[in-house]
């Protein structure tokens, strides 16, 4: 595996690399990671992955600041399975940067609590993007929001990019996996599973999907101590609140933070 440790070094020898498959990460790899750079290597290109602590993402600068740096794990476990390049730039990448506004419906879900979060998102990958030129991109299923955000940009903005979702990993317990696990607790991350348990019985009962059965959750994790951001049923690609599963597939999402960790999640459930 070839590390580009700046823009610089990638540009001198990006023409020679042909058309490329491009997985933007924020490190702290795990194996939610690892599945895009699998399925990245199921296709023909060759692999780049970025690795990049986006200032401009985060509202909270101790969130920031606090992020997990394993950069030298990080590029083993990328050549470890296969990726063929990864991209570290420094901060130089966000100077005189092209700001792009997120459309509004960034401001539901996630962007609610942190705003300006997808604006700092899809600017940064627009910069990434014209920088790569990729042919193929891949992100997690696990931030949802991001990957219809990033799908929407990409096709209204006619890049010539497609962009593959994937599904989201979790551990035996059903806790999606996320760099910020390792900031949990062990007490914390038992908690923290009642989130995807309460998207699993959210599904079981679809047939009956209305508030009262939203409501119901959210209040069982407030009862355990969870601080709940939000817990909604909507469209899957509005973010509108809605309930009509016997119409169109319903995505339920969830934030919350578990002490002073906030995790998201998510469950597709499929039209009726
Ligand atoms: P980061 O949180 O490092 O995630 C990088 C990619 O890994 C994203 O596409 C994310 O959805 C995916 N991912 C994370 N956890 C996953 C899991 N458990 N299962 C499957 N995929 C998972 O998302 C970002 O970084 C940043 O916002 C970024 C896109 C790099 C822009 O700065």
């Amino acid at each position: 595996m070839i590390v580009f440790n700046s823009i610089k070094e990638f540009n001198e020898i990006k023409d020679n690399l042909g058309n490329l498959s491009f997985i933007p990460t924020m490190g702290n790899l795990h194996r939610g990671h690892i599945s895009l750079i699998d399925t990245a290597k199921q296709y023909k290109n060759k692999v780049i992955a970025s690795i990049y602590i986006n200032k401009l993402q985060f509202n909270d600068k101790n969130d920031y600041l606090n992020y997990p740096k394993t950069i030298e794990n990080d590029i083993n476990i990328l050549d470890k399975h296969g990726c063929d390049y990864v991209l570290i730039p420094d901060d130089s990448i966000v100077e005189n940067i092209l700001i792009i506004k997120a459309p509004p419906k960034s401001n539901k879900l996630c962007g609610q609590s942190r705003p300006g979060h997808f604006d700092g998102v899809l600017t940064i990958l627009n910069k990434f993007f014209q920088i790569i030129n990729p042919e193929i991109v891949f992100f997690g299923k696990k931030d949802y929001q991001q990957f219809v955000l990033v799908r929407d940009f990409i096709r209204d903005n006619n890049l010539n990019i497609e962009i593959v979702g994937v599904d989201t990993v979790r551990n035996d317990s059903g806790l999606a996996l996320s760099s910020r696990n390792n900031l949990l607790s062990n007490q914390e991350k038992i908690i923290a599973t009642e989130l995807y348990k309460a998207l699993k019985d959210i599904a079981y009962n679809k047939t009956v999907l209305d508030s009262n059965l939203i409501d119901l959750k959210k209040d069982y994790l407030k009862s355990l101590g969870i601080n709940v951001d939000y817990l909604i049923s909507c469209d899957c690609d509005t973010f509108e609140e809605s309930y009509k599963i016997s119409e169109k597939d319903i995505l339920v999402a969830v934030a919350a933070y578990i002490g002073k960790i906030r995790l998201i999640d998510n469950i597709k459930l499929i039209k009726l």
